[in-house]
């Protein structure tokens, strides 16, 4: 072991990276939020529900048994998918499950922006879409955000590649009108728009009736914010049935069975309560506007939220050295040390007793 690294370093090449194709040594993942265990943490870093999933889902969990668990998974979904295709108007075949949203990202990126166009997307936005890019050789071209962090849909190329961006977008956390979305597909009609909902139960308006409308327009969504089910892998998309079906065609090239037995059932459980879910999404709808008015009354600048997060530009220049400050304290949120986002926080909204830790941190 001690000769290997002796060698690698004389020859100036990192362990192991000898055996990794071109495409990933240049790689650069995706880098999540800490999830530090135990102790005594309010964890806002990571746009975390703070509530549980309702007592239904649980219980759906529950009940799933031992034959279900030794079987293979339906791999099409299709209680699931129909679930969903009930809940917001649309047909099963204008549905598609994965693990996760991110994955479905991974597939969709694969399925449609690998045609040899640039990719259009904010300037400031999930930094996920970047690394796909990255993995599968899909040429960037970003699109900058207004002075005020917003996101103008006058600023893409229409037919001039794809285009993708989240509603509302990440980290800003500012919602783009439906009519703007509406606009640009009717300028856009050649390549595919992919509006990336994963905050949209948090205030902006989705743009899945328009499924049906625009052939090229795919809208994913989560079940991991609203529906506070992180931890059990779970994203939808929506979309033309011939655009679905592409998506089809690429997960059964790669992973038959994403969505397992337990993700199956819950989805359906949630699906199915969604009184539950209104309540808390607008329990933590008033916990992003007591936190906003806290902050701005100490000088932040938060940008205007229709997410389970804001945005904050923490005054005099000290974004830095409160993440610091707050992590040794307990309390994570989110900082990146980049250019246009070193002044600023983005921080999770919790129950009032974070929010409430996170102020008295702050005033400490
Ligand atoms: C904008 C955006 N899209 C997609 C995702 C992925 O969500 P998930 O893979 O948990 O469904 C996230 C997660 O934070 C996100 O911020």
């Amino acid at each position: 072991m001690l000769v290997a690294l002796v060698i690698c370093a004389r020859h100036k090449i990192e362990p192991m990276t000898r055996f990794w194709t071109d495409t990933v040594n240049r790689l650069t993942p995706y880098v999540p939020g800490e999830q530090r265990a135990g102790g005594d943490i309010t964890k806002l870093n990571t746009n975390e529900n703070p509530y549980p999933p309702s007592p239904d889902v649980m219980e759906a969990i529950r009940r799933v048994n031992g034959d279900q668990l030794r079987r293979y998974p339906d791999p099409e979904s299709v209680e699931l998918r129909s679930a969903l295709a009930s809940y917001h108007g649309v047909g099963l075949d204008n549905v598609f499950v994965g693990n996760g949203s991110d994955e479905i990202l991974a597939l969709a990126f694969l399925a449609y922006f690998t045609d040899g166009r640039a990719l259009q997307y904010p300037d400031i936005t999930y930094s996920f879409y970047p690394v796909y890019c990255d993995l599968y050789g899909i040429e960037p071209k970003t699109i900058a955000l207004e002075a005020d962090y917003s996101l103008s849909l006058e600023r893409f190329l229409p037919n001039e590649g794809s285009i993708i961006f989240p509603n509302p977008n990440a980290p800003t956390a500012v919602a783009t009108s439906f009519e703007d979305v509406k606009s640009l597909l009717d300028r856009h009609t050649e390549q595919v728009m992919l509006v990336d909902e994963a905050y949209a139960d948090f205030g902006a308006t989705s743009v899945i009736p328009l499924v049906h409308e625009y052939p090229n327009l795919l809208v994913s969504q989560t079940f991991s914010k609203g529906r506070s089910l992180a931890g059990l892998r779970l994203g939808v998309a929506f979309g033309d049935a011939a655009l679905i079906d592409g998506l089809q065609r690429v997960k059964n090239s790669f992973n038959s069975y994403p969505v397992d037995a337990l993700a199956q059932a819950a989805g359906i459980a949630s699906i199915a309560d969604d009184a539950y879910y209104r309540t808390t999404t607008q329990t933590i709808i008033d916990t992003r506007e007591w936190t906003v008015s806290e902050l701005t009354n100490r000088g932040f600048e938060v940008l205007p939220s229709a997410a389970n997060f804001v945005f904050a530009k923490a005054p005099a220049g000290a974004a830095g050295h409160l993440f610091t400050r707050l992590s040794e304290a307990g309390v994570l949120v989110r900082y990146w040390d980049k250019p246009a986002l070193s002044q600023w926080l983005r921080i999770s909204i919790g129950t009032p007793g974070d929010m409430q830790r996170l102020i008295a941190c702050i005033d400490a």
